[in-house]
């Protein structure tokens, strides 16, 4: 039987959190181990550009990203790491993806109509108001860096379904034009993997602001835990776990014995104060070997670059020779 290619980006905006961890980072490291799958992980630093970062943010972010996956144990021999801006042959076929995409599936994207809906809102008089082409023709690129390693699977969250689906159509409709060449994938929605909330009791996410960074210190992870937001309920009154984010997140990381320990201690009223020291040391203790090996990435970062490239280099032998056999689909060869 042949091989699952999973594949999958991260964009280089921003530090990993624990929320990333445990949504997208743990999982992946688990699968980046296992032989039966083929793995492709990369560092999306062309799709972080659409929003225009400042250049030092996009650069510190993919150091930070690649350091954290590293640190955390990512098999790099089984699985394929590195970054996008390192495959030439992912623009190419973005180009190449781009005449066979109508432009009536991109005003349908989630994302575009979300911008555009703001702006009808706030009475502008140009619905298109600060959305550059970057926003408008993200899923195209997205295509391509699927389309590109011939990925089978894709596991992404449940908010980028949308751009997996869209893959699905460009495929088509280009095998339909210039024969059976692109694989038609799958999105995986880890419906199983959690979403964790954040500091304010909203998702975790850096827009909001309200991130656990994965690597801060022990002193700022303490104080951040200890920033979480709970109700006003007494030390020995019964606490709910289903309206709780210090459970949440204690679940997220703990055995499933020392959750249901912690569970009885909700129902004996444990104090929140209590509950926030015990998912500290939880989550220290957890992260505590990896933050040394993070900061040894970080403050070597030639050594990440030389493992990027090698990436680049394993990923290239899948796209070089598919981009020639695309190229040659579409028309574009040597004269003679
Ligand atoms: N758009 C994805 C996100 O924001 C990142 C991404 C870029 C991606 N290219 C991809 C994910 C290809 C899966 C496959 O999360």
């Amino acid at each position: 039987m042949t091989k699952e290619i999973y594949l999958t980006g991260i964009t280089t905006t921003g530090t990993p959190h624990i929320g990333n961890y445990v949504g997208a980072i743990r999982p992946c490291i688990a699968a980046s181990k296992d032989k039966s799958k083929q793995n492709y992980y990369f560092l999306a630093d062309f799709h972080a550009l659409a929003k225009a970062e400042d250049p030092q943010r996009i650069a510190r972010s993919s150091l930070e990203i690649s350091a954290a996956w590293l640190a955390l144990g990512l098999d790099t021999d089984n699985a394929v790491f590195y970054r996008q801006s390192d495959i030439p042959e992912i623009p190419q076929l973005t180009w190449i993806l781009t005449c066979m995409t109508a432009k009536g599936l991109m005003n349908r994207a989630h994302s575009y109509k979300a911008q555009v809906q703001a702006n009808v809102e706030r009475h502008s008089k140009d619905p298109d108001k600060g959305i550059n082409m970057a926003l408008y023709s993200y899923p195209i690129l997205m295509a391509a860096d699927i389309l590109m390693f011939k990925s089978t699977k894709v596991p992404v969250g449940r908010d980028q379904k949308q751009h997996v689906e869209m893959t699905r159509d460009i495929a088509q409709r280009f095998n339909h034009h210039y024969g059976d060449i692109l694989v038609i994938p799958e999105a995986v929605i880890g419906d199983d993997t959690a979403v964790l909330a954040g500091l304010d009791g909203r998702k975790m996410s850096k827009s909001y602001d309200n991130t656990i960074p994965l690597f801060v210190d022990e002193k700022r992870l303490r104080k951040l835990i200890m920033k979480i937001k709970t109700n006003s309920l007494e030390p020995g009154e019964p606490k709910d776990i289903n309206d709780s984010t210090l459970y949440d997140i204690y679940k997220a990381f703990a055995q499933p014995d020392e959750v249901a320990e912690i569970e009885k201690r909700y129902a004996d009223g444990i104090a929140w104060g209590e509950m926030k020291q015990v998912l500290f040391e939880y989550i220290n203790e957890h992260i505590q070997p990896a933050r040394a090996e993070y900061q040894r990435y970080i403050d070597d970062p030639a050594e990440v670059e030389r493992t990027l490239i090698k990436g680049a280099e394993k990923a290239r032998e899948v796209s070089v020779p598919y981009l020639d056999q695309i190229r040659d689909a579409v028309g574009i060869r040597k004269l003679g």
